[in-house]
């Protein structure tokens, strides 16, 4: 008798976004991916993730890079591959809420550069937020992933987690991902979310998760069993601990279980070659932390997402405060129980850590409250999961900080365009200027300055 064929599960590469955003501080350059890219395009992923998220702040503040430009050539030396982007809903690559000309903008052009699947996630799982950017995507006639953002609270429920998936499955989304940014969805709890968002939508289901607490590789291998379609994975050298599971090693374990993966094993060793050279050279210049590689079972603890457990330290750290960590690691679940338990990602991971840091330091809690929080508070990033601590509330109504704008940024293109003025060489540079205002002012003025620099040796090398 004929074996019964397995459904097939497809792949997503994160080394050229999540892997490096997780283990190196997002600071993998562009010349470090070009070298390898014509080989990944010929991998079979089902998609390879190479921008958004932090990618675009990273470009910009750190590595003299246009994120823009990166895309583009990306997008030129891989014609075969889907290239995929997160996006943080209304709040685009940033960490407030844009006005809907913008983001519409925005999402046209990263289809214009070359993106194929935008994964639109928004840190509180307000639908609201996600609307305009999936509406966006999907008329400019690409992939869009509605993403669940799973945390643990006794809000967050499995039948919360349908809801927002029909919710999203009505806007018209071609995919849902669980986005499991912290490492802590459990191998049965995968099983149980999968099974029960296969149940109530007529999608298919994307896992994105992270090695962080060790639980990945076991939660993918149910998440499976549960049905999933695609898994995000990262080649060995940029994988496990705070980043994705190997596609490697799961990818081998898939093919023995008998459910194909389309992935060309061979290729995956060269890929895997280049990376670990590029691991080598982070490991020497200190970009890369040993630590983040092992596994870190206090997020199973606390809840915390292991990114938001180093930058509590640094901000200790730069504080002299460095022994004051575990009373920060018990104020954090507090202040998010007040805030109406926000899934701990961007910006709300930063926002709730910055006011724990806070109310532990000052010895008084709530005596300085931060101003995004009380924008917060005020509901200008959308609806909390839970319930938010009425003490905190009319904290926030006597201080008068209430506010609802977070900065001063401009509200349209056409205001953006008009500050930047002769800056601005295209129009992606005012969607740079308007996700990071200073940043990419200071790199506006430096390519200029290098062009001014340049053109001259460019002109002798023609005339030659
Ligand atoms: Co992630």
């Amino acid at each position: 008798m004929a074996e019964v064929q397995k459904k097939p599960v497809k792949i997503v590469e994160t080394v050229l976004r999540d892997a490096h955003q997780s283990l190196l501080a997002t600071r993998m350059t562009t010349d470090q991916m070009l070298p390898i890219v014509d080989k990944m395009d010929k991998v079979g992923y089902y998609a390879v993730e190479c921008w958004g998220g932090a990618t675009f702040d990273s470009c910009l503040r750190y590595l003299n890079e246009d994120p823009w430009e990166r895309l583009k050539i990306i997008r030129n030396r891989m014609p075969n591959s889907k290239l995929q982007m997160l996006l943080r809903g209304r709040n685009l690559l940033g960490y407030q809420p844009y006005s809907d000309e913008i983001i519409r903008n925005f999402i046209r052009c990263c289809v214009k550069n070359g993106i194929d699947i935008i994964r639109i996630f928004d840190a509180l799982n307000d639908i609201e937020n996600i609307k305009v950017a999936v509406d966006e995507t999907i008329r400019q006639g690409v992939h869009a992933s509605g993403a669940i953002c799973y945390t643990i609270s006794p809000v967050h429920t499995l039948d919360s987690y349908v809801t927002l998936a029909k919710q999203m499955e009505a806007l018209g989304v071609h995919s849902i991902c669980i986005k499991d940014m912290a490492g802590i969805l459990s191998p049965q709890q995968a099983f149980n979310l999968v099974t029960a968002l296969k149940k109530a939508v007529n999608l298919p289901i994307v896992l994105h998760t992270h090695c962080t607490t060790g639980l990945a590789f076991m939660t993918c291998i149910k998440a499976v069993e549960a049905g999933v379609d695609v898994i995000d994975t990262a080649i060995s050298s940029f994988s496990g601990g705070s980043s994705q599971p190997a596609t490697e090693t799961l990818v081998y374990a898939l093919e023995e279980l008998g459910i194909h993966t389309g992935i060309d094993q061979s290729v995956l060793k060269k890929i895997n070659e280049h990376f670990t050279s590029v691991r080598q050279e982070a490991l020497t210049d200190g970009t890369l932390n040993p630590i983040v590689l092992t596994t870190d079972t206090n997020a199973l603890l606390y809840q915390i997402p292991g990114g938001m457990l180093s930058n509590l330290i640094s901000q200790l750290k730069t504080q002299h405060a460095e022994h004051r960590f575990y009373e920060v690691l018990q104020e954090v679940p507090k202040v998010r129980k007040e805030l109406g338990y926000p899934p701990l990602v961007t910006p709300m991971s930063q926002m709730v850590g910055a006011q724990a840091v806070t109310n532990i330091l000052t010895g008084s809690r709530y005596h300085i409250i931060g101003k995004e929080i009380c924008a917060y508070v005020n509901g200008a990033y959308g609806t909390a999961p839970g319930n938010i601590d009425e003490t905190l509330k009319n904290l926030v109504q006597e201080k008068q900080q209430a506010s609802n704008t977070i900065s001063e940024l401009p509200k349209s293109m056409s205001a953006a365009a008009k500050e930047l003025g002769e800056l601005a060489e295209k129009e992606e540079d005012i969607l740079s200027y308007l996700a990071f205002p200073q940043t990419a002012i200071s790199f506006f003025k430096n390519r200029k300055k290098e062009k001014e620099h340049c053109c001259p040796y460019m002109i002798t090398q023609l005339s030659e």
